[in-house]
C-alpha cells in the first residue's frame, strides 16, 4: 500500500480495553506493518508499554478514516471518561477536521460540521477553569498551521470567556472564527506559508490575502455566522489602522476578531517554528505588551494578560509582525 493511504493520530487518541473499530498499524523502517486488526483488542497495559518505549503515533488506512473519526465523535459523549481522556479526544478530532478542511476539496460541506465541533470545545472549557490548559498541553502534531487553528480556537473560547462572560452562542462564534481564522491560507502556495525566511514583496503580497480568500471559502456556508466570518476576515486588521487586508480602524473591527487577534499572535510566540524556538508565555506576553500600543484591544489584552509584568528587556521593532514566516525578535543583553 502507498505511504499516503495511511494517516497517523496520536498513540493515546485509539481506544483500549476493548474491540478496535479499525486496524492500527506502526511504521517499522519506513513501511506500514498492521498491528492490530479491527475487533482485536488493545490493552491499557499494552498501550502504556509502548509509551513508555516512545512510540508516538499509529497509523490507520485511509479507508478507516470514517471509523476513526467516528469512533472520537462517540468518545467525547462518553460520560464515564477522564477529563483528560475526553481533552485528548476532543483536541484529536478538531485536529482532524482541520486537516480535512485544509486537505480535501468540499471545504463548504466541512465547513457546516465545524460547528459541533466547536461545541464541544466550548462545552468542554465551560467545565472546569483548568480545561483549556488541559487542552493545550494536549500538543501536538507537526502540522504547525492546523495546530495553531486548534490553539487559537481554544485561546479565543477562553478569553471570550473573561470577557464577555458565559454567553454561549457568543463563545461558539468566537472558537469557530478562530479554528477557521487561517482557513484562507489553504489557496497560499506551501512554499510562502512554510518559508523559513522573510518573505518578499510579492510573497508577503500574497501572503496577505489568506483573510479574503478564507471569506470567498465560506461564502454561502449557513452554519458559519456573519460574526465568526469577521473573525476570519479582520483577524489581522489592528486598531490604529495598520493591519491587512482593508486596514480598518477602532469602530470597524468587531470585539470577537480583536480577541483572535491577540490569540493569533500569542500562539504565533509561544509555539515552536523551524526558524525559531517557543517563547515562554511570559516572554510572548511581554513581546505583545510593547506591540499593543495601537495594535490590539488594551481592554481585551488586560484580561488575557492576567500576571506581574517581568519586563524583560525584549527589542521589538516597528512593524513587527510575528504571524510571518521568518520572524525573529532580539532579547536585549
Ligand atoms: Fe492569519
Ligand atoms: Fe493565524
Amino acid at each position: 500500500m502507498s505511504a499516503s493511504s495511511y494517516f497517523a493520530v496520536r498513540i493515546q487518541s485509539v481506544p483500549v480495553d476493548r474491540p478496535l473499530p479499525f486496524d492500527v498499524a506502526l511504521l517499522v523502517a519506513g513501511n506500514y506493518v498492521v498491528f492490530k486488526r479491527e475487533k482485536d483488542v488493545l490493552t491499557l497495559d499494552r498501550l502504556d508499554s509502548l509509551i513508555q518505549k516512545g512510540l508516538k503515533a499509529f497509523y490507520i488506512s485511509e479507508e478507516h478514516r470514517d471509523q476513526y473519526r467516528a469512533f472520537l465523535k462517540q468518545s467525547v459523549q462518553q460520560d464515564t471518561l477522564s477529563a483528560d481522556q475526553r481533552g485528548r479526544y476532543i483536541k484529536e478530532s478538531a485536529f482532524n477536521h482541520i486537516t480535512d478542511l485544509f486537505t480535501q476539496p468540499n471545504v463548504g460541506r466541512l465547513a457546516e460540521d465545524s460547528k459541533g465541533l466547536v461545541e464541544d470545545m466550548v462545552n468542554f472549557i465551560s467545565s472546569d477553569i483548568s480545561a483549556a490548559v488541559r487542552l493545550m498541553g494536549l500538543s501536538n502534531h507537526d502540522y504547525y498551521t492546523y495546530n495553531h487553528c486548534v490553539n487559537v480556537s481554544v485561546y479565543s473560547i477562553s478569553i471570550a470567556k473573561r470577557v464577555v462572560g458565559d454567553d454561549k452562542n457568543l463563545l461558539m462564534t468566537a472558537g469557530l472564527g478562530g479554528l477557521l481564522h487561517d482557513l484562507g491560507k489553504k489557496m497560499v502556495d506551501d512554499k510562502i506559508i512554510n518559508k523559513p525566511g522573510k518573505l518578499d514583496e510579492s510573497e508577503w503580497a500574497e501572503m496577505k490575502r489568506h483573510p479574503s480568500h478564507g471569506i470567498e471559502l465560506l461564502k454561502g456556508v449557513a452554519n458559519v455566522s456573519e460574526e465568526a466570518k469577521r473573525v476570519v476576515h479582520e483577524h489581522h486588521e489592528h486598531l490604529d489602522g495598520t493591519g491587512y487586508p482593508r486596514g480598518l480602524t477602532e469602530e470597524n473591527i468587531s470585539q470577537l476578531s480583536r480577541i483572535a487577534a491577540i490569540a493569533d499572535v500569542f500562539d504565533a510566540l509561544t509555539t515552536k517554528r523551524s526558524y525559531k524556538e517557543a517563547m515562554t508565555a511570559d516572554l510572548a506576553l511581554d513581546v505583545m505588551l510593547k506591540m499593543s500600543p495601537g495594535k490590539f484591544d488594551p481592554t481585551i489584552f488586560r484580561y488575557f494578560e492576567k500576571r506581574i509584568p517581568t519586563k524583560q528587556d525584549v527589542e521589538v521593532a516597528k512593524g513587527t509582525d510575528p504571524c510571518a514566516p521568518g520572524f525573529a525578535i532580539k532579547k536585549a543583553g
